[in-house]
């Protein structure tokens, strides 16, 4: 069957990725040849935007795992959610209005907000990558909010090819502490004192051995992709040094510099899946008076081109990292 039920139109006119797709309802979702079309196109344009979907944790799930089967979280400080919500992950913000301190805010655009993120890729600082994840907004903030998303293709393509051709084989190291203070390279925000989820990390991260991940790499069809982030980094591997710290931080820059994203500012029937192989994404923050809950799924396939460091396997950290983490 074709995909003549849905309706498939560009994100945007300025954008060279991604996918608007109306139509996808309980009626068509089971069809196989729907569903290995979704994956093809997926392949091709690394962002779906599903819109006016039936908005509950069951659709999240059946889209979710048309594209893949889902994948645990490699991480214990995450919140997980239970029942009928089994793989998907929660994060919410509750208004904030009686502050009486800044820890957790952010300084983005010349205005303060809660809940940024800056442009990265998910578990950076795992040896295995999630081949992407589903979004969905259960309480979009009314003002601000958005979700950034940049293709690291279209990212590759437009950088400057000299400095390109200096991190061409060169790997970034991650760590499990994603603190924003302590952010070392590609900062563009001020950051004030960490949130008690974020220090919680640390203590994890503390054992937890780094991973590292190529800056630059070349997909099965031919594409090559730019995908490194400042968030959570903490150097490039073999140049821990200034040269090297010099070299992590003018990549960045101009990574910043060639990248443009699509902003999409949610309606809560929309779901919407990236290739976290591929696309860089970004939070804007919103003011902290208001709510803000999203649902993720992560959807497990591997690029295979992270490792951590000594060539450690999950399975050894995490056995390595759990008795630590018990409660004295
Ligand atoms: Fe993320």
């Amino acid at each position: 069957m074709p995909l003549s039920d849905l309706t498939i139109t560009p994100l945007a006119d300025d954008i060279a990725f991604g996918n608007r797709v109306a139509g996808l309802g309980w009626h068509n979702i089971n069809d196989e040849d729907t569903r290995a079309q979704l994956r093809q196109l997926f392949i091709e344009r690394g962002v779906l935007v599903f819109e006016n979907m039936e908005p509950t944790p069951k659709m999240q799930l059946e889209l979710s795992k048309v594209f893949g089967p889902l994948k645990d979280h490699p991480t214990k400080n995450v919140p997980r959610a239970s029942g009928d919500m089994l793989g998907v992950i929660d994060m919410h913000s509750r208004p904030r209005e009686d502050l009486g301190h800044d820890h957790g805010l952010t300084i983005f655009n010349g205005r303060k907000v809660y809940s940024f993120l800056p442009w990265h890729f998910d578990h950076s600082y795992n040896d295995e990558l999630n081949y992407a994840g589903v979004l969905r907004a259960v309480i979009a903030a009314p003002v601000d909010g958005r979700t950034g998303f940049a293709d690291g293709i279209d990212i590759y393509n437009k950088m400057d090819a000299g400095v390109r051709a200096k991190i061409e084989n060169i790997n970034a190291i991650y760590t499990l502490d994603v603190r924003l203070t302590q952010m070392r390279f590609g900062r563009y925000f001020q950051s004030f004192g960490d949130l008690e989820h974020e220090r919680a990390n640390t203590k994890e991260a503390e054992v937890f051995p780094r991973a590292i991940h190529p800056m630059i790499w070349q997909r099965p069809t031919g594409e090559k992709v730019a995908h490194f982030c400042g968030f959570s980094a903490v150097g490039l591997e073999n140049h821990e040094d200034p040269a090297g710290e010099a070299l992590f931080e003018e990549a960045l820059q101009e990574m910043y510099r060639a990248i443009t994203p699509y902003w999409h500012k949610w309606n809560t029937t929309d779901m919407l899946i990236w290739d976290n192989h591929r696309v860089l994404h970004a939070v804007e923050g919103c003011d902290p008076k208001y709510e803000r809950q999203m649902h993720r799924t992560t959807i497990k396939g591997d690029y295979n081109l992270g490792r951590f460091e000594h060539g450690k396997k999950i399975g050894e950290v995490q056995r390595e990292v759990a008795p630590l983490l018990l409660p004295a």
